[in-house]
């Protein structure tokens, strides 16, 4: 049996899917079952990190799971999942752990990877770069007109598919790996406003990306994380302005297939971009 904490999100789903279309059998942890929407085939379980008294029965049975970085809160999971009969972790990390430069996310990130390292378990790290689906942030101003207003639009990036991170962790979880930490991104170094762009291809509209001052951007995001974590992150936009980013081969050498585009990123969410988000 393969846990999976993290299924109701951008990468767990995936894993989830993949999962069970490689055969195996799943249970998910989500503190809202009712409204989890997982795929038939799947055991949901109610499940919090941050609950030690829900995980004995969430890790019954479990062998492997895909552990998602609740930070501060891994150690019950490590220590219960041991105590009956797990044997393997797979992480959701952070590109950010190899920054040269420590930062916040890339510090919270490394914490649960050293937990995971320390609790004698098996492990692999799976540490990818930028998510395409952070353009999902995007989708009410798309729905609302032409023009996507976001800090530094020269800046590039090489983000990756949610499909790709999900495929190299169930890849470590099919294959057993241990010891690995896979440095993974995208295929192609794009800028916001080229990301703009072939999003209106693939929705069939002429979008524009228009600059929003950092302070303006700052503001907005200050609401939705911690200081460090916005400063961190629009000092990295700020930094990749003029720059071509670096691309991956990772994705491609684990999976044995190419990583997708941002083409097929976009169409793929087409939908989530033509409808106005709750
Ligand atoms: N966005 C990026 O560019 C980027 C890049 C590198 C790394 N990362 C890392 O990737 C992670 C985000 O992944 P994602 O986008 O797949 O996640 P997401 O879509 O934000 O979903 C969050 C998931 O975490 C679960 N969760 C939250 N608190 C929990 C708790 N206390 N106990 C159990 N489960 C809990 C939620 O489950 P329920 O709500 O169903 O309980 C949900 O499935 C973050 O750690 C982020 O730092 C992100």
């Amino acid at each position: 049996m393969i846990l999976v904490t993290g299924a109701t999100g951008n990468v767990g789903r995936n894993v989830v899917r993949q999962l069970l279309d490689a055969g195996e059998k799943v249970r998910a942890i989500t503190r809202h079952p009712e409204s989890a929407g997982l795929p038939d085939g799947v055991e949901v379980l109610p499940g919090d990190l941050t609950r030690p008294e829900t995980l004995p029965a969430a890790l019954r049975g479990v062998e492997q799971a895909f552990l998602f970085p609740v930070f501060g809160s891994l150690d019950d999971f490590l220590r219960i999942g041991k105590e009956s009969g797990l044997e393997q972790v797979v992480l959701l990390s952070s590109g950010a752990v190899t920054f040269p430069t420590p930062n916040w996310i890339g510090d919270r990130h490394l914490e649960c990877e050293r937990a995971v390292e320390e609790s004698g378990l098996s492990w692999t790290h799976v540490r990818p770069g930028m998510f395409m689906a952070n353009d999902l942030a995007w989708a009410a101003q798309i729905a609302a007109g032409d023009v996507v207003r976001a800090p530094y639009g020269d800046a590039a990036a090489a983000p990756i598919d949610e499909r790709d991170i999900a495929a190299v962790a169930v890849r470590a979880l099919l294959d057993r790996q241990a010891g690995e930490a896979h440095l993974i991104g995208g295929p192609e170094s794009l800028t916001q406003i080229e990301r703009v762009r072939i999003l209106g291809e693939a929705i069939g509209r002429e979008l524009r990306f228009e600059e929003l001052p950092r302070e303006q951007a700052r503001e907005h995001m200050i609401g939705q994380l911690p200081p460090q974590a916005v400063d961190f992150m629009l000092d990295g936009l700020a930094s990749a302005v003029g720059r071509t980013a670096e691309v991956s081969p990772v994705v491609e050498q684990v999976t044995g297939r190419p990583a997708h585009t941002y083409a097929q990123w976009a169409a793929h969410h087409a939908d989530d971009f033509r409808r106005t988000p709750a």
